[in-house]
C-alpha cells in the first residue's frame, strides 16, 4: 500500500505531501508529536497517547482549534484508506506558518500532519536474544517530559549508538544516572523488582513505561521508581527497555558489559508476554 499522509485536512500519498518552508516546526522545532502503534488495524493505547499530546500542547502553550478527540477520526480515515494492519501512526502538530520570528505569531494556525506507515517491530532475533545498548551523555534540554520535535540530541545519540554496534542509545546524566533510552524508557531488574527513573522533567513519561508498570502489578513484580546508576549494573539480574516501537524488549549488554547472565531474563519475558496478551485483548474488543 502507498504510505499516506494527512496534511491540514487532506489525505494524500506521503510522496506528494508538503508543508511551507516557513512552518515553525521546520524553523524552530516548535511542535509536538506522538507515535502510535496499530495492531491488526487497532490503535493501541490511543486514549493515553491523546492525553499525553494534550499535556505536550499545554506545555508549549499551543491551542488546537478543534477537539483533541477529533484526531481519532483522522487516524481512522488514514488506517481505513491505507489498509495497513500492522502500522505506525505518526502525528505532529506545530505552531504553524509565519515569517521567521522567535515570538509566537499573533494568531497561530497550527499545522497538523499525520502519516500511516508499516510498523517495523523488533526482529525475532532481538526478541529472542535481546539487544545491546550504548551509553551516550544525556545532552538534552530541561523539559524531556514534553514530547517535542526537538530531537537533535536523540538523533545524535541513536546514530552514535548505531555506529558502535548498539540497537539503542542509553542516556546517562552528568551524575552517572540513567535517564532513558534514545527512543525508549529503561528498566533494571533486581530480585523481581523493576527499577526505573521516576517521572520528572528528565524523562519522557512513556505510555509503554506506564503500561509495563501496570502489567507488573498483575504479575507480582515489584516496582521501584528511583534513579538508577550505571555503576549498579553489575548487580542487575536483567534489564529491558519499553516503547511504542520497542514494546518490552530485553537488554543483554550495555557497552561491553554483560547484563545478568547475558541472556533475556524471566521478568522481561513475563512482561513481554503480558504485553502481547493485552494487545490481543484490545484487538478482540474492537473486532
Ligand atoms: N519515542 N523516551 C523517549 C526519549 C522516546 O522518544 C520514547 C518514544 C519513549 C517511549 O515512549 P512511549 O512508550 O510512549 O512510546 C521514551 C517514539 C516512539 C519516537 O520518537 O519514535
Amino acid at each position: 500500500m502507498t504510505d499516506l499522509a494527512y496534511v491540514n485536512g487532506t489525505i494524500l500519498p506521503v510522496a506528494e505531501a508538503t508543508i511551507s518552508i516557513e512552518d515553525r516546526g521546520f524553523l524552530f522545532g516548535d511542535g509536538v508529536y506522538e507515535v502510535i502503534r496499530c495492531y491488526r488495524g487497532v490503535p493501541f493505547l490511543l486514549d493515553e497517547h491523546l492525553a499525553r499530546l494534550a499535556t505536550s500542547l499545554a506545555a508549549i502553550r499551543l491551542e488546537l482549534p478543534f477537539d483533541i478527540g477529533d484526531l481519532a477520526a483522522i487516524f481512522g480515515d488514514l488506517l481505513a484508506r491505507s489498509q495497513e494492519k500492522e502500522a505506525v501512526l505518526y502525528l505532529q502538530i506545530t505552531r504553524g506558518v509565519a515569517p521567521r520570528n522567535h515570538l509566537f505569531p499573533a494568531s497561530p494556525r497550527p499545522t497538523v500532519i499525520a502519516t500511516v506507515r508499516p510498523a517495523e517491530p523488533p526482529t525475532p532475533d532481538e526478541r529472542a536474544h535481546g539487544i545491546r545498548l550504548i551509553t551516550v551523555d544525556d545532552a538534552r534540554w530541561g523539559r524531556c517530559d514534553v514530547k517535542t520535535t526537538n530531537l537533535l540530541a536523540n538523533v545524535l545519540a541513536k546514530q552514535a549508538a548505531h555506529e558502535k554496534g548498539g540497537q539503542e542509545a542509553l542516556l546517562v546524566d552528568e551524575a552517572g544516572f540513567i535517564t532513558e533510552g534514545g527512543v525508549s524508557n529503561f528498566f533494571a531488574v533486581v530480585d523481581r523488582t523493576i527499577i526505573t527513573h521516576p517521572k520528572s522533567v528528565h524523562i519522557l513519561p512513556g505510555i509503554t513505561r506506564d503500561f509495563a508498570i501496570e502489567l507488573a502489578g498483575g504479575l507480582d513484580i515489584a516496582v521501584d521508581e528511583r534513579k538508577v546508576g550505571l555503576d549498579e549494573a553489575v548487580r542487575w539480574d536483567e534489564a529491558f527497555v519499553t516503547g511504542t516501537t520497542k514494546e518490552v524488549l530485553p537488554v543483554v549488554r550495555i557497552d561491553d558489559q554483560r547484563i545478568g547472565d547475558g541472556r533475556p531474563g524471566p521478568v522481561a519475558g513475563e512482561l513481554a508476554s503480558a504485553f502481547q496478551q493485552a494487545v490481543d485483548a484490545a484487538v478482540k474488543e474492537r473486532a
